[in-house]
């Protein structure tokens, strides 16, 4: 285990953005993460834990320690008539996983195909698309907490999920590495296509029975043609979440907008299209300094070069003033702002 001092941090976030790691140690195996937790003393030193970088926008330079992870491994651990258990190393790229549950035809995450980062970060803010979120399949995680450097078991109720929220982005913030996450699948599908294009791809391909891998195929097919990879464009997927806000103040906007896509959430609540407001207050494909609003999304925030995290966020904080302006929401981001 190598400590690194001063590492550019570029390669390992995918908004491309340059900033320096303090110290940057990369981590193999639960052992070395144990070693780490019990040699330094990380309780009292700032500390970035990094997947795949894509969650995050680093506005400035690391002063604390960035702790790679890159446990690997996928397995089977138990199997019964109707359901697999699959264990996913926190390292394991997340869309490898999603593969590897295709090709053996268990179901249940084929709607999530193609997310950006790794296992260990996909329950930190419960990750969606396509009408799934991980907790849905979610059985439990191993994460090492860094004060003792011990093994803990979170069961789903323990990560108190929420739309793109768990216990892991709020009260335990920084306590816990991530080790493993372990899913339930299914090997009777009960399959989604209601969601999005999905099903108007698949009627596109003449598919009227899909296969769980048609499935993964379509969301696939969905995602690139509308979201920017980041390995030609820097970004970091939805930078905003997508606000809820009360019935009554929907259906107020709808008599103003009947073109303004709701869902229903809880109670009470309609979530609504971040990416439709920002689109109405004109920042869809515009273009500010080295930064803009993504030209077939414009949730996704993208860097088109040498962009500094501030010159994202000046940005992010634009695009929350106008749509505050014009339509009384605020709009909160996704991303982790480090
Ligand atoms: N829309 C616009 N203009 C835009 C973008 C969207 O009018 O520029 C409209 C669309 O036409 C559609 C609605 O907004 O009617 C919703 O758009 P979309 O289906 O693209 O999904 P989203 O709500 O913008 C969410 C997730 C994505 C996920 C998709 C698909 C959040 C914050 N984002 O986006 O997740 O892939 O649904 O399920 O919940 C991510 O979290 O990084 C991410 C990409």
């Amino acid at each position: 285990m190598h400590i690194f001092q001063n590492k550019s941090l570029k390669p390992y976030n995918t908004f491309g953005i340059e900033a320096k790691a303090e110290q940057f140690v990369e981590v193999n195996t639960p052992e070395e993460v144990q070693v780490l937790c019990q040699t330094f003393n990380l309780v009292d030193r700032k500390l970035l834990v990094l997947g795949g970088g894509s969650n995050i926008l680093l506005t400035g330079d690391f002063s604390g320690m960035v702790i790679k992870v890159n446990l690997k491994g996928l397995d089977v651990i138990r199997e019964d008539e109707n359901h697999v258990w699959v264990k996913a190393m926190a390292g394991e790229k997340w869309h490898d996983f999603v593969v590897y549950c295709v090709n053996r035809n268990y179901a249940g995450v084929e709607n999530l195909s193609l997310i950006p980062g790794c296992v260990g970060a996909a329950p930190m803010q419960n990750i969606g698309a396509y009408g799934s979120e991980i907790k849905d399949t979610f059985e439990e995680l191993f994460a090492i907490e860094i004060e003792s450097g011990k093994l803990v078991k979170f069961n789903n109720k323990d990560c108190g999920f929420g739309y793109r929220e768990s216990v892991f982005k709020n009260e335990l913030k920084g306590k816990y590495i991530i080790i493993s996450v372990t899913f339930k699948l299914s090997k009777k599908p009960n399959l989604n296509t209601t969601y999005g294009a999905i099903q108007e791809t698949l009627n596109k391909k003449g598919i009227s029975q899909p296969s769980i891998k048609e499935v993964s195929d379509a969301v696939i097919s969905i995602r690139q043609s509308k979201l920017p990879d980041p390995k030609e464009l820097g970004n970091s997927g939805s930078f905003f979440k997508n606000p809820e806000i009360s019935n009554e103040k929907f259906q107020s906007l709808k008599s103003q907008y009947p073109e303004l896509p709701g869902y229903p959430t809880s109670p009470g609540q309609t979530k609504i299209a971040a990416g439709w407001l920002i689109e109405q207050c004109g920042w869809k494909g515009k273009v500010v300094g080295n930064t803009g609003a993504h030209k077939n999304q414009a949730l996704v925030l993208v860097n088109y070069g040498e962009a500094t995290g501030a010159e994202i966020l000046n940005l992010a904080k634009a695009i929350q003033d106008s749509v505050k302006e014009k339509f009384g929401i605020q709009i909160n981001p996704e991303v982790n702002i480090i």
